[in-house]
Formats: structure tokens, sequence, C-alpha cells
């Protein structure tokens, strides 16, 4: 099911020269009153390579959550090629169509198999059942998986649920993928297979990467680095 595009009209003029512009964003939770990001203004150009790092606690998934509409900020505005994201039509057809997410904490249905989390995105479009699996079969083998398909979350290891994680992500072949520490619960072996998966999309088709992690080998492969500290961001350096 194809969503019509936002309206010309609600585009804002200046924002559209790039993919995602943060104009001063800041995001305070209410529980506890936690100023989680301050002031951050940032612009994401199509086809670009950024990994964001920074301490814990420093504010780096609030900032991916905000990036792609999961999360709306408390101040400032975030555009989507020029469309506030504050507008939940976009919202919801970025989720569905052009976003793919790797939460840090997985979030995978407990009662949904791992072919049958991999096939959630799909589920918006109009896919066949049979090519769903198929789809979902695929996918878990790339990333090393094919075996384990009809297995429970419960049932599988943590970097197993990782990768069902950037499986589902991957399912819509997304234009954007945003991935919180995707390979933070992996072997070196198979955080560089999913590396290497990424940096494939990133060249062959064009998509766009934002990588939040804590490992600098990571951050240095990233051809943009942003690091963030206390909900700034203190350096964002664009490797030549
Ligand atoms: N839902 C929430 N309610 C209240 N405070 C929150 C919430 N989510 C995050 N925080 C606080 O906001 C700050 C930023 O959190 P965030 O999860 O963005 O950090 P992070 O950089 O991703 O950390 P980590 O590297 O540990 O994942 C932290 O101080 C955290 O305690
Ligand atoms: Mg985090």
């Amino acid at each position: 099911m194809n969503q019509a595009e936002p309206a010309e009209g609600s585009r804002v003029a200046g924002t559209n020269s790039c993919l995602i512009f943060c104009d001063k964003v800041q995001r305070v939770y209410p529980d506890g009153r936690v100023t989680a990001l301050q002031e951050v203004s940032l612009k994401v150009h199509d086809g670009e390579h950024i990994a964001i790092m920074g301490p814990s606690g420093s504010g780096k998934s609030t900032l991916l959550n905000l990036l792609a509409g999961l999360d709306l900020p408390t101040a400032g505005e975030i555009y989507f090629e020029g469309v506030p994201m504050s507008n939940r039509g976009l919202r919801n057809q970025l989720r569905s169509q052009k976003i793919g997410f790797v939460f840090q904490s997985f979030n995978l249905l407990p009662t949904l198999t791992a072919s049958e989390n991999v096939q959630i995105p799909m589920f918006e479009g109009n896919l066949p059942a049979g090519a769903r699996r198929k789809r979902a079969a695929e996918l878990l083998e790339l990333v090393g998986l094919g075996h384990r398909l009809n297995h429970l979350p419960t049932k599988l290891s943590g970097g197993e649920r990782q990768r069902v994680a950037i499986a589902r992500a991957l399912s819509n072949e997304p234009r954007i993928l945003l991935a919180d520490e995707p390979t933070g619960n992996l072997d070196t072996a198979s955080g560089e297979e999913i590396l290497k998966l990424f940096e494939q999309l990133h060249a062959e088709k064009k998509m766009t990467l934002i990588l939040v992690t804590h490992s600098p080998e990571i951050g240095e492969r990233a051809k943009r680095l942003i690091r963030i500290r206390d909900g700034k961001i203190i350096e964002d350096r664009t490797r030549e």
C-alpha cells in the first residue's frame, strides 16, 4: 500500500536541501525531568555514512529515536526532506517505507518466531504471505540465521536476537538504516559480517547509514563521526 507523499505545501522553505534536518532539537523526559538533548542542530544528507558516539547516557538513543520519527522533540523541529516530522502521516510513511531501525534492546515480539518478526514491516505492503516468508528466510539467511527461522526470541541467544532485529530492519529495503549498537551483542566475527553487510548496502544501494556505537573501530569506519556528550554535539567531523 503506497501512502501519498506529504503535500508539497507542507514542506518548509529552506529545509529540503538535505534528507534530515534537526533544528535546535531538545528532548526533556518528564520522568525525572532529564534533559537528554539540548539544542541539537544537525543535517544528514542522502547517502551519508555516519557514526554517533558518546558516553553512556549522553543522549545517543534519544537522538536516533528522534531522527527516525519514533519520538518527538520537546522543542525544536526535525524535517525529513523538508517536511516536519511532527506530521504524523509522514512519520507513519517513514516507518513503513523508508526507515529501517535496529533498537538497542531489539524489541522483538516474544510470541512471534524469528521469521514472523522479520515479516512485521512487510504487513503494511501487499506482498502475499508466501513471498513474505521467502523474503524473511532470505534476510535471515543473510544475517547467518537461516537455521533459526521458526525459533521464538526466548530460544535465541542475545546475538541471534540482534541479528533478527537487523533482518527485520532491512525487510522493506529502507533508504535509511538507523541502528543503535547493532553489533553490541555480537562476537567479533559476526559483528564484522553485519558491518560488511551494512557497508555493502551503503555502497551498492546508496543506503544512508546512521550507527550508534561504543566502538572506536566502528566509529572510524564511518565517513562522518558525530560525538555527543551531555546531550550536546561536541564534535562533528567528516573524513576526507
Ligand atoms: N524514557 C525516559 N525517561 C526518563 N529519562 C530517560 C528516558 N530515556 C532515557 N532517559 C535518560 O536520558 C538520558 C539519555 O539517554 P539515552 O538512552 O539517549 O542515552 P545513550 O547515550 O543512548 O546511553 P547508552 O550508551 O547507555 O545507551 C539518560 O540520562 C537517561 O537516563
Ligand atoms: Mg543508548
